[in-house]
């Protein structure tokens, strides 16, 4: 068979850029154990409700007067329902999923994450301005999914 010279050229560039990309995959997940993003805890989504910290969802102060906000998406809502937060102080939000891949995606801010069942992820937010915050699935989930929604009342100090 017959290649072209500028054939050969762009086919060895390509292989090239193959290996090149694998290795660097192949370095940073085996070498550098880099991971997606979400921490990787896991959890058993059978037993969230008995799970700390899910065993007590809701809104946690903690000593040093930062806030944690814990809560479990399922189909097709977020339990618990409405919470209240202070503004101007800082959260972290705690999720995880007791059924299927949800999100929790608070609109007008950048908190946007997947909620899976069996990891736990986790997301700090400051929210500047009170007001009543619309939160929302992102990921199909089933029937209700355009439905599954709730609110964050962020309120002054
Ligand atoms: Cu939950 Cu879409």
């Amino acid at each position: 068979m017959h290649l072209h010279k500028y054939e050969k050229i762009w086919l060895i560039f390509g292989i090239m850029a193959l290996i090149i990309f694998l290795s660097v995959v192949g370095v940073s997940a085996f070498h550098q154990g880099h991971t997606p993003s979400g921490g990787h805890m896991k959890i058993d989504p059978e037993k969230v409700s008995e799970t700390a910290p899910f065993d007590q969802p809701g809104v946690h102060k903690k000593e040093d007067g930062t806030y944690e906000v814990v809560m479990v998406g399922k189909a097709f809502g977020y339990d618990p329902g409405k919470i209240q937060v202070p503004a101007g102080k800082e959260i972290m939000f705690t999720v995880t999923s007791s059924d299927v891949v949800h999100s929790f995606s608070i609109v007008g801010t950048n908190v946007n994450m997947m909620v899976v069942p069996g990891e736990i992820n986790h997301k700090k937010h400051t929210f500047q301005e009170p007001g009543t915050y619309l939160v929302i699935c992102n990921e199909y989930c089933g029937s209700g999914h355009h439905f599954m929604s709730t609110e964050i009342e962020v309120v002054e100090q």
